[in-house]
């Protein structure tokens, strides 16, 4: 039975340049995230997409001598089959190209507009091409764009803008009544002092100036500019104002939007006062997430720096990459990427720990009981660590998964992981092995083994969909003692049979592996 509905969705990616690694960490923790509620039995919608109106893509497009649309389209196939390889299950991908989508957006902005919270009048500020960002004198960091550093130009036109000067009030004691709303709590603290202690002022919502953007209908020559089009997605995905859809009432509102730290501003501050404006609730959460870094500071095309994702998932496998990307970084900071960090994670926590714990216990048990594991079976005050802390882990980690904290749910993992080859080490099964007398006592160990290696593979499962369906394979555990409900102690039953097979996580051998990668990326 349905524990209720989950909606959960990413920011709608630009289809400017192809996706990179940062991209790459946004989608899979969503993707983590949203397979752990479908596990634990919730109705999930997990929406991602793009955002491909605006002046950079029509800029980029005459570049390439096609139009606007046969540019995003083709950068958008390229999106789609990225998702593909990295096992995202997004249920729904939405397009601001597709039709429905102007249609809500068409109905949103007039609907808006008769209401008074959108009207015409002339905007003179700074704008910032690459960033698709007005920004006003104060807001300008040493004179250039907040976000991006670049240099931002003075612009004056006819624009339709969004009152939202009038919700600041009301984002104030939304802020106030509900301190989880935006999260991680710096955060929070960063839009009361740089936006709302300062005074929210009203936001430029269309453009005469390029016309790859919705047309505001009732205007011609005015495009629907930037936020309004791309926030909206969230419920013209859901069939809000269009005919596609008819999702609204079960999913909206949003449980949670994940979004990187660039982009809270637009979804704690803009999109609440939008849906204020609209009469519709707010989402339940906004979760901004850090940045994954070079060494040298951002990723960017123009820097020449990105690392693509599929050359990665290609070398090491897309459960490898995926694992790396949640465990090393905490989900609300901003970290640190490097060849080398990953190699020795994939080769400290998969192939040592986790790969080695499947393939000592499962060829234990083919090599001292034929495959199957006997009863009767007899315990000993030794397992009471291991049993003690393997019982716990699905509340632990449940807590970590439930605050956004998937680095601290996998560390907890692992640590039961550790503690199982240590537990090999401690219970010596080659000796036990030896003493018949002592048969009994051996099959006690390894069935707490295999139980350890069960439920930790299915709390992996989010992060490693594929590894983890082969580990179940391999220790013999059918798809019912797979789920959420049987991730405690105790569940596999009297008769176990494993089922020895090929290695999962392979050792990488560091120093030629950073070479070859090397020129792989220069590639
Ligand atoms: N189109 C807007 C979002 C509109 S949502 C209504 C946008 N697109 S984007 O393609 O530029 O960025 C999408 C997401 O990728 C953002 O959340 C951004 O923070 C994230 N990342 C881009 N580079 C990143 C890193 N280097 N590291 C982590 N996330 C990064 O913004």
């Amino acid at each position: 039975m349905s524990k209720g509905s989950f909606y959960i969705t990413t920011p709608i990616y630009y289809p400017s340049d192809k996706l990179h690694i940062g991209h790459t960490y946004c989608t899979v923790a969503t993707d983590a995230i949203a397979r752990y509620k479908r596990m634990q039995g919730f109705d999930v919608m997990f929406l991602t997409g793009t955002d491909e109106h605006g002046e950079k893509i029509e800029k980029k497009a005459a570049e390439a001598g096609i139009t606007p649309k046969e540019y995003v389209d083709r950068v958008v196939s390229g999106i789609l089959e990225l998702w593909k390889l990295m096992n995202i299950s997004n249920d729904r991908f939405v397009r601001t190209t597709d039709e429905y989508h102007v249609q809500s957006i068409q109905r949103i902005f007039k609907k808006l507009y008769e209401q008074g919270d959108i009207y015409k009048s002339v905007y003179k500020g700074k704008y910032c091409t690459p960033c698709e960002s007005f920004w006003t004198e104060s807001q300008l960091v040493n004179g250039n764009c907040p976000d991006c550093g670049r240099e931002c130009y003075d612009a004056e036109e006819e624009a339709y803008f969004f009152r939202l000067s009038a919700y600041a009030e009301r984002i104030a004691a939304l802020f106030e009544a509900q301190p989880d709303f935006l999260e991680p709590s710096s955060r929070m603290n960063e839009m009361i002092n740089n936006f709302l202690k300062p005074g929210l002022e009203d936001l430029c919502v269309s453009r005469t100036t390029f016309t790859w953007g919705i047309p505001v209908d009732f205007d011609p020559g005015h495009v629907v500019y930037v936020w309004v089009d791309a926030l909206s997605n969230y419920i013209s995905a859901l069939g809000y104002e269009n005919d596609r859809y008819d999702d609204f009432h079960r999913y909206w509102p949003a449980d949670v939007h994940i979004v990187g730290k660039e982009i809270t501003r637009f979804h704690s501050i803009i999109w609440p006062a939008m849906l204020m404006a609209l009469g519709l609730p707010l989402p339940k959460k906004v979760f901004g997430h850090g940045w994954l870094l070079l060494e040298g500071g951002k990723m960017s095309k123009s820097k020449g720096n990105v690392v693509d994702p599929v050359v990665l998932a290609e070398r090491y496998g897309v459960d490898a990459l995926r694992y790396f990307l949640m465990r090393e970084f905490p989900f609300g900071s901003d970290g640190t990427f490097s060849n080398e960090a990953l190699i020795s994670r994939i080769n400290s926590d998969l192939a040592n720990d986790l790969g080695n714990l499947v393939s000592r216990t499962t060829a234990m048990v083919d090599k001292y009981f034929g495959g199957t594991l006997p009863s009767p079976r007899e315990t000993d005050d030794a397992d009471l660590e291991l049993v003690g802390m393997a019982g716990q882990l699905r509340s632990v980690y449940e807590q970590a998964m439930d605050t956004y904290a998937p680095q601290t749910a996998l560390v907890e993992v692992l640590k039961v992981i550790s503690r199982a080859n240590k537990y090999i080490d401690e219970t010596a099964p080659w000796i036990l092995a030896r003493d018949e007398g002592k048969k009994a006592r051996l099959a006690a160990v390894l069935y707490n083994l295999l139980e350890t290696v069960r439920l930790c593979s299915v709390l992996l499962s989010p992060f490693m969909p594929d590894s983890c369906e082969k580990i179940r394979t391999q220790i013999g555990a059918l798809p019912e003692q797979f789920t959420w409900e049987t991730a405690g102690f105790g569940v596999f039953g009297e008769q176990i049979t494993v089922k020895k097979g090929d290695i999962i996580f392979p050792r990488i051998d560091l120093k030629k592996e950073l070479e070859a990668l090397a020129s792989a990326q220069e590639g």
